[in-house]
Protein backbone atom coordinates (compact mmCIF):
# COMPACT_ATOMS: atom_id res chain seq x y z
CA UNK A 1 0.00 0.00 0.00
CA UNK A 2 1.91 3.56 -1.21
CA UNK A 3 1.02 6.46 0.43
CA UNK A 4 2.79 10.03 -0.11
CA UNK A 5 2.35 10.88 3.39
CA UNK A 6 5.96 11.53 4.42
CA UNK A 7 6.59 13.23 1.32
CA UNK A 8 4.89 16.36 2.59
CA UNK A 9 6.26 16.40 6.24
CA UNK A 10 9.84 17.74 4.28
CA UNK A 11 11.24 20.15 6.89
CA UNK A 12 8.52 19.55 9.26
CA UNK A 13 9.76 16.29 10.34
CA UNK A 14 13.40 17.67 10.26
CA UNK A 15 12.20 19.67 13.41
CA UNK A 16 10.72 17.33 15.57
CA UNK A 17 12.70 13.98 14.65
CA UNK A 18 15.76 14.83 16.99
CA UNK A 19 13.09 14.65 19.93
CA UNK A 20 11.90 11.02 18.77
CA UNK A 21 14.82 9.18 17.62
CA UNK A 22 15.67 5.95 19.80
CA UNK A 23 12.56 7.33 21.91
CA UNK A 24 10.18 4.83 23.09
CA UNK A 25 6.54 5.62 21.91
CA UNK A 26 3.24 4.21 22.06
CA UNK A 27 0.40 4.66 20.30
CA UNK A 28 -2.84 3.31 20.91
CA UNK A 29 -5.01 2.63 18.02
CA UNK A 30 -1.81 2.90 15.84
CA UNK A 31 -3.70 0.19 13.45
CA UNK A 32 -5.79 3.15 12.50
CA UNK A 33 -6.15 5.66 9.82
CA UNK A 34 -4.66 8.03 11.19
CA UNK A 35 -2.39 6.06 13.64
CA UNK A 36 -1.15 4.01 11.29
CA UNK A 37 0.20 7.75 9.28
CA UNK A 38 1.72 8.67 12.66
CA UNK A 39 3.44 5.10 13.41
CA UNK A 40 4.69 5.80 9.42
CA UNK A 41 6.17 9.13 10.27
CA UNK A 42 7.59 7.74 13.81
CA UNK A 43 9.07 4.99 12.23
CA UNK A 44 10.97 7.02 9.46
CA UNK A 45 12.29 9.34 12.34
CA UNK A 46 13.56 5.93 14.53
CA UNK A 47 11.63 5.91 17.46
CA UNK A 48 11.34 2.98 19.04
CA UNK A 49 7.37 2.29 18.51
CA UNK A 50 4.49 0.09 20.00
CA UNK A 51 1.41 -0.13 18.93
CA UNK A 52 -1.37 -1.37 20.95
CA UNK A 53 -4.91 -2.07 19.18
CA UNK A 54 -7.72 -4.20 19.54
CA UNK A 55 -7.83 -3.98 15.75
CA UNK A 56 -11.64 -3.23 16.35
CA UNK A 57 -11.77 -0.73 13.38
CA UNK A 58 -8.18 -0.57 12.61
CA UNK A 59 -6.31 -2.82 10.53
CA UNK A 60 -2.95 -4.48 10.83
CA UNK A 61 -2.74 -4.41 6.73
CA UNK A 62 -2.14 -0.59 7.43
CA UNK A 63 1.14 -1.43 9.87
CA UNK A 64 1.94 -4.90 8.27
CA UNK A 65 5.34 -3.63 6.53
CA UNK A 66 6.27 -2.17 9.98
CA UNK A 67 4.88 -5.32 12.37
CA UNK A 68 6.99 -7.70 9.62
CA UNK A 69 10.08 -5.86 9.70
CA UNK A 70 10.09 -5.88 13.04
CA UNK A 71 10.17 -2.24 12.80
CA UNK A 72 7.74 -1.77 15.59
CA UNK A 73 6.20 -3.86 18.32
CA UNK A 74 2.55 -4.69 17.74
CA UNK A 75 -0.15 -6.14 20.39
CA UNK A 76 -3.63 -6.61 19.77
CA UNK A 77 -5.68 -5.89 22.96
CA UNK A 78 -8.23 -4.09 24.40
CA UNK A 79 -7.23 -0.94 26.21
CA UNK A 80 -10.25 -0.64 28.53
CA UNK A 81 -8.76 -3.52 30.38
CA UNK A 82 -6.71 -1.63 33.05
CA UNK A 83 -4.14 -4.60 33.15
CA UNK A 84 -3.67 -4.55 29.52
CA UNK A 85 -3.60 -0.79 29.24
CA UNK A 86 -0.82 -0.74 32.02
CA UNK A 87 1.60 -3.17 30.11
CA UNK A 88 0.84 -1.10 26.99
CA UNK A 89 2.33 1.95 28.39
CA UNK A 90 4.75 0.34 31.19
CA UNK A 91 8.29 1.97 29.95
CA UNK A 92 6.92 4.51 27.17
CA UNK A 93 8.04 8.06 27.33
CA UNK A 94 5.58 9.31 25.51
CA UNK A 95 1.96 8.18 24.50
CA UNK A 96 0.05 9.31 21.56
CA UNK A 97 -3.70 8.53 22.53
CA UNK A 98 -5.67 7.79 19.51
CA UNK A 99 -7.61 4.59 19.76
CA UNK A 100 -11.12 5.50 20.56
CA UNK A 101 -14.46 4.17 19.42
CA UNK A 102 -15.02 6.49 16.24
CA UNK A 103 -16.31 6.78 13.27
CA UNK A 104 -18.14 9.21 10.67
CA UNK A 105 -21.60 11.19 11.24
CA UNK A 106 -23.43 8.04 10.26
CA UNK A 107 -21.39 6.48 13.01
CA UNK A 108 -21.51 8.66 16.15
CA UNK A 109 -25.23 9.66 15.81
CA UNK A 110 -26.44 5.99 15.71
CA UNK A 111 -24.09 4.75 17.68
CA UNK A 112 -23.78 6.77 21.22
CA UNK A 113 -23.84 4.62 23.45
CA UNK A 114 -20.51 2.45 21.75
CA UNK A 115 -19.37 5.80 21.26
CA UNK A 116 -19.87 6.35 25.49
CA UNK A 117 -17.33 3.98 25.92
CA UNK A 118 -14.40 6.50 25.11
CA UNK A 119 -15.50 7.73 28.66
CA UNK A 120 -14.03 4.80 30.33
CA UNK A 121 -11.21 4.28 27.81
CA UNK A 122 -9.63 7.79 27.85
CA UNK A 123 -10.12 7.35 31.90
CA UNK A 124 -8.23 3.84 31.85
CA UNK A 125 -5.60 5.21 29.57
CA UNK A 126 -4.81 8.18 31.14
CA UNK A 127 -4.64 6.74 34.75
CA UNK A 128 -2.14 4.35 33.89
CA UNK A 129 -0.14 6.57 31.86
CA UNK A 130 0.26 8.84 35.17
CA UNK A 131 0.59 5.61 37.45
CA UNK A 132 3.39 4.36 34.68
CA UNK A 133 5.37 8.11 35.18
CA UNK A 134 4.90 8.35 31.48
CA UNK A 135 6.70 11.96 30.49
CA UNK A 136 3.92 12.99 27.79
CA UNK A 137 0.15 12.36 26.29
CA UNK A 138 -0.78 13.27 23.04
CA UNK A 139 -4.61 12.49 22.93
CA UNK A 140 -6.80 12.71 19.67
CA UNK A 141 -9.30 15.21 19.96
CA UNK A 142 -11.74 16.63 17.95
CA UNK A 143 -13.67 19.24 16.45
CA UNK A 144 -16.51 17.39 17.85
CA UNK A 145 -16.02 19.09 21.62
CA UNK A 146 -17.47 22.64 19.63
CA UNK A 147 -20.41 24.02 20.99
CA UNK A 148 -23.46 22.50 18.59
CA UNK A 149 -24.96 26.27 19.05
CA UNK A 150 -22.19 27.62 17.56
CA UNK A 151 -22.33 25.88 13.95
CA UNK A 152 -26.26 26.31 12.97
CA UNK A 153 -25.66 28.67 10.31
CA UNK A 154 -23.65 27.59 7.30
CA UNK A 155 -23.73 31.47 5.27
CA UNK A 156 -21.60 32.78 8.71
CA UNK A 157 -17.93 33.29 8.02
CA UNK A 158 -17.19 31.10 11.47
CA UNK A 159 -13.69 29.93 12.42
CA UNK A 160 -14.03 27.93 15.81
CA UNK A 161 -11.10 29.06 18.17
CA UNK A 162 -9.94 26.75 21.08
CA UNK A 163 -11.69 29.44 23.49
CA UNK A 164 -15.18 28.80 22.27
CA UNK A 165 -15.29 25.29 24.13
CA UNK A 166 -16.47 26.74 27.81
CA UNK A 167 -19.37 26.71 29.48
CA UNK A 168 -22.29 26.59 28.64
CA UNK A 169 -20.60 23.53 27.15
CA UNK A 170 -22.30 21.81 24.31
CA UNK A 171 -20.68 18.86 22.38
CA UNK A 172 -21.54 16.91 19.44
CA UNK A 173 -23.08 13.70 20.93
CA UNK A 174 -21.73 10.90 23.60
CA UNK A 175 -18.20 11.28 20.98
CA UNK A 176 -18.00 14.96 21.08
CA UNK A 177 -18.53 14.37 24.72
CA UNK A 178 -16.29 12.06 25.69
CA UNK A 179 -13.49 13.92 23.60
CA UNK A 180 -14.51 16.87 25.48
CA UNK A 181 -14.08 14.95 29.11
CA UNK A 182 -11.36 13.65 27.80
CA UNK A 183 -9.10 16.78 27.11
CA UNK A 184 -10.89 17.87 30.65
CA UNK A 185 -9.29 14.65 32.45
CA UNK A 186 -5.77 15.63 31.06
CA UNK A 187 -6.32 19.08 32.47
CA UNK A 188 -6.69 17.68 35.95
CA UNK A 189 -3.98 15.38 35.78
CA UNK A 190 -1.66 18.46 34.67
CA UNK A 191 -3.07 20.47 37.49
CA UNK A 192 -2.99 17.63 40.36
CA UNK A 193 -0.12 15.56 39.24
CA UNK A 194 2.23 17.93 36.64
CA UNK A 195 1.27 15.34 33.76
CA UNK A 196 2.41 16.89 30.39
CA UNK A 197 0.00 16.73 27.72
CA UNK A 198 -1.30 18.23 24.49
CA UNK A 199 -5.22 17.94 23.11
CA UNK A 200 -4.97 18.23 19.42
CA UNK A 201 -8.44 18.80 18.10
CA UNK A 202 -8.77 16.92 14.35
CA UNK A 203 -11.41 18.49 11.97
CA UNK A 204 -12.82 16.07 9.36
CA UNK A 205 -9.76 14.11 8.22
CA UNK A 206 -9.52 12.57 5.16
CA UNK A 207 -6.75 10.78 3.01
CA UNK A 208 -5.10 7.33 1.99
CA UNK A 209 -6.45 4.37 4.36
CA UNK A 210 -9.65 6.65 5.07
CA UNK A 211 -12.87 5.08 6.06
CA UNK A 212 -15.87 5.67 4.00
CA UNK A 213 -17.91 5.91 7.33
CA UNK A 214 -16.30 9.66 6.58
CA UNK A 215 -18.04 11.83 3.99
CA UNK A 216 -14.89 12.40 1.24
CA UNK A 217 -14.57 8.46 1.60
CA UNK A 218 -18.12 7.98 1.04
CA UNK A 219 -18.31 9.88 -2.11
CA UNK A 220 -15.41 8.47 -3.55
CA UNK A 221 -16.86 4.98 -2.72
CA UNK A 222 -19.97 6.19 -4.10
CA UNK A 223 -18.13 7.28 -7.30
CA UNK A 224 -16.30 4.04 -7.95
CA UNK A 225 -19.77 2.41 -8.28
CA UNK A 226 -21.27 4.28 -10.17
CA UNK A 227 -23.72 5.06 -8.36
CA UNK A 228 -26.56 7.00 -9.97
CA UNK A 229 -28.63 8.59 -8.64
CA UNK A 230 -25.45 9.84 -6.35
CA UNK A 231 -26.65 10.41 -2.61
CA UNK A 232 -25.53 13.57 -0.38
CA UNK A 233 -26.60 13.64 3.05
CA UNK A 234 -27.77 16.68 4.29
CA UNK A 235 -28.99 20.08 2.03
CA UNK A 236 -25.60 19.33 1.12
CA UNK A 237 -24.86 23.74 2.19
CA UNK A 238 -23.10 21.54 5.55
CA UNK A 239 -19.45 23.78 5.85
CA UNK A 240 -16.18 22.02 6.45
CA UNK A 241 -13.22 21.70 6.13
CA UNK A 242 -11.22 18.37 5.32
CA UNK A 243 -7.94 18.29 6.75
CA UNK A 244 -5.16 16.23 5.21
CA UNK A 245 -3.74 13.02 7.15
CA UNK A 246 -0.20 14.05 6.31
CA UNK A 247 -0.53 17.61 7.90
CA UNK A 248 -2.40 16.22 11.00
CA UNK A 249 0.26 14.14 11.56
CA UNK A 250 2.46 16.72 11.61
CA UNK A 251 0.64 19.13 13.91
CA UNK A 252 0.50 15.91 15.96
CA UNK A 253 4.35 15.99 15.85
CA UNK A 254 4.64 18.99 16.87
CA UNK A 255 2.31 19.82 19.24
CA UNK A 256 4.04 16.52 21.01
CA UNK A 257 7.37 18.60 21.11
CA UNK A 258 5.57 21.75 22.16
CA UNK A 259 2.78 21.96 24.19
CA UNK A 260 3.13 20.33 27.87
CA UNK A 261 0.34 22.38 29.95
CA UNK A 262 -2.40 19.97 28.62
CA UNK A 263 -3.82 22.83 26.48
CA UNK A 264 -6.01 21.85 23.36
CA UNK A 265 -4.73 22.96 20.32
CA UNK A 266 -6.66 22.85 16.73
CA UNK A 267 -5.51 20.77 13.62
CA UNK A 268 -7.69 22.30 10.71
CA UNK A 269 -7.71 23.84 7.64
CA UNK A 270 -9.04 27.17 6.74
CA UNK A 271 -10.29 26.29 3.43
CA UNK A 272 -14.38 26.21 4.14
CA UNK A 273 -15.95 23.41 1.68
CA UNK A 274 -19.78 23.05 1.47
CA UNK A 275 -20.73 19.10 1.14
CA UNK A 276 -21.84 19.54 -2.34
CA UNK A 277 -19.33 21.36 -3.69
CA UNK A 278 -16.90 18.66 -2.25
CA UNK A 279 -19.12 16.29 -3.99
CA UNK A 280 -19.61 18.01 -7.25
CA UNK A 281 -15.52 17.56 -7.13
CA UNK A 282 -15.15 14.33 -6.86
CA UNK A 283 -17.70 13.84 -9.36
CA UNK A 284 -15.44 15.67 -11.85
CA UNK A 285 -12.50 14.10 -10.36
CA UNK A 286 -13.85 10.77 -11.16
CA UNK A 287 -15.48 11.12 -14.63
CA UNK A 288 -18.70 10.47 -13.15
CA UNK A 289 -22.25 12.02 -14.42
CA UNK A 290 -25.24 11.30 -12.01
CA UNK A 291 -27.84 13.02 -10.54
CA UNK A 292 -27.69 13.78 -7.12
CA UNK A 293 -29.79 13.08 -4.81
CA UNK A 294 -30.19 14.76 -0.83
CA UNK A 295 -30.88 12.72 1.78
CA UNK A 296 -32.27 15.33 4.54
CA UNK A 297 -33.04 12.38 6.16
CA UNK A 298 -29.66 10.77 6.54
CA UNK A 299 -27.11 12.30 10.05
CA UNK A 300 -25.78 15.55 8.54
CA UNK A 301 -24.33 16.82 11.76
CA UNK A 302 -23.28 20.53 12.49
CA UNK A 303 -23.94 22.66 9.24
CA UNK A 304 -20.69 25.00 9.61
CA UNK A 305 -17.56 23.84 11.27
CA UNK A 306 -14.00 25.15 10.31
CA UNK A 307 -11.55 25.98 12.50
CA UNK A 308 -9.79 28.93 13.24
CA UNK A 309 -5.72 27.13 13.56
CA UNK A 310 -4.38 30.61 14.95
CA UNK A 311 -3.21 28.84 18.04
CA UNK A 312 -1.02 26.47 16.35
CA UNK A 313 0.76 28.76 13.70
CA UNK A 314 1.49 30.56 16.25
CA UNK A 315 3.00 27.40 19.10
CA UNK A 316 3.73 25.19 16.46
CA UNK A 317 4.32 27.15 13.36
CA UNK A 318 2.16 24.37 11.52
CA UNK A 319 -0.03 25.19 8.65
CA UNK A 320 -1.51 22.36 7.00
CA UNK A 321 0.18 22.15 3.21
CA UNK A 322 -2.19 20.20 1.36
CA UNK A 323 -4.78 21.66 -0.25
CA UNK A 324 -8.33 19.84 -0.63
CA UNK A 325 -7.60 19.32 -4.54
CA UNK A 326 -4.65 17.54 -3.76
CA UNK A 327 -5.17 15.98 -1.32
CA UNK A 328 -8.23 14.97 -3.01
CA UNK A 329 -7.01 13.63 -5.72
CA UNK A 330 -4.06 11.36 -3.84
CA UNK A 331 -7.14 10.31 -1.70
CA UNK A 332 -8.97 8.94 -5.05
CA UNK A 333 -5.93 7.65 -6.74
CA UNK A 334 -5.13 5.56 -3.96
CA UNK A 335 -8.89 4.13 -3.05
CA UNK A 336 -9.40 3.41 -7.13
CA UNK A 337 -6.02 1.00 -6.57
CA UNK A 338 -6.92 -0.49 -3.71
CA UNK A 339 -10.72 -1.30 -3.99
CA UNK A 340 -13.12 -3.30 -6.04
CA UNK A 341 -15.65 -2.12 -7.49
CA UNK A 342 -17.89 -4.93 -6.95
CA UNK A 343 -16.80 -5.66 -3.31
CA UNK A 344 -16.89 -1.84 -2.44
CA UNK A 345 -20.75 -2.09 -3.99
CA UNK A 346 -21.64 -5.46 -1.37
CA UNK A 347 -20.94 -3.57 1.61
CA UNK A 348 -21.12 -0.13 1.05
CA UNK A 349 -24.34 0.53 2.80
CA UNK A 350 -23.13 -1.13 6.24
CA UNK A 351 -19.91 0.88 5.85
CA UNK A 352 -21.41 4.21 5.60
CA UNK A 353 -22.85 3.80 9.26
CA UNK A 354 -20.40 1.03 10.94
CA UNK A 355 -16.89 0.96 11.76
N1 LIG B 1 -10.92 10.65 11.28
C1 LIG B 1 -11.24 11.86 11.71
O1 LIG B 1 -11.73 12.72 10.95
C2 LIG B 1 -11.03 12.23 13.16
C3 LIG B 1 -11.42 13.50 13.59
C4 LIG B 1 -11.24 13.83 14.93
C5 LIG B 1 -10.64 12.94 15.80
N2 LIG B 1 -10.28 11.68 15.35
C6 LIG B 1 -9.69 10.76 16.31
O2 LIG B 1 -8.48 10.25 15.79
C7 LIG B 1 -8.26 8.91 16.27
C8 LIG B 1 -8.00 7.98 15.10
O3 LIG B 1 -9.17 7.95 14.27
P1 LIG B 1 -9.16 7.30 12.82
O4 LIG B 1 -10.12 8.09 12.00
O5 LIG B 1 -7.78 7.13 12.35
O6 LIG B 1 -9.72 5.83 12.92
P2 LIG B 1 -10.40 4.88 13.99
O7 LIG B 1 -11.58 5.50 14.57
O8 LIG B 1 -10.64 3.62 13.32
O9 LIG B 1 -9.26 4.72 15.08
C9 LIG B 1 -9.47 4.17 16.32
C10 LIG B 1 -8.48 3.04 16.53
O10 LIG B 1 -8.58 2.62 17.89
C11 LIG B 1 -8.68 1.20 17.94
N3 LIG B 1 -9.44 0.90 19.16
C12 LIG B 1 -10.74 1.23 19.43
N4 LIG B 1 -11.08 0.83 20.67
C13 LIG B 1 -9.97 0.25 21.21
C14 LIG B 1 -9.71 -0.37 22.47
N5 LIG B 1 -10.65 -0.49 23.40
N6 LIG B 1 -8.47 -0.87 22.68
C15 LIG B 1 -7.50 -0.78 21.72
N7 LIG B 1 -7.71 -0.21 20.53
C16 LIG B 1 -8.93 0.30 20.26
C17 LIG B 1 -9.36 0.82 16.64
O11 LIG B 1 -9.16 -0.52 16.27
C18 LIG B 1 -8.73 1.82 15.67
O12 LIG B 1 -7.51 1.33 15.18
C19 LIG B 1 -9.51 8.57 17.10
O13 LIG B 1 -9.24 8.84 18.44
C20 LIG B 1 -10.56 9.53 16.58
O14 LIG B 1 -11.56 9.78 17.54
C21 LIG B 1 -10.47 11.33 14.05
Amino acid sequence: MKVQSLNDQGDRSDDVAPAFVGRPVLVTGGASFIGSHLVDALVAMNARVRVVDDLSSGKLANISRHVDSGAIEFEQADLLDPDAAAKAVAGMHSVFHLAANHGGRGYVELHQADCATNLLLDGVVFRVCHLAGVEKVVYASSGCVYPNHLQTDSTRELYLGEDQVGPPYDADNMYGWAKLMGELTLRAYHRDYGLKSVSCRYFTVYGPRGHENHAVMAMIARALIRQDPFEVWGSGRQVRNWTYVSDIVAGTLLAATRIDDARAVNLGTRERIRVIDAARQVLELTGHRPEIRLRADMPTGPMNRVADPSLAEQLLSWTPRVRFEDGLRRTIDWYVNNHRPNDVAARLAHRLTER
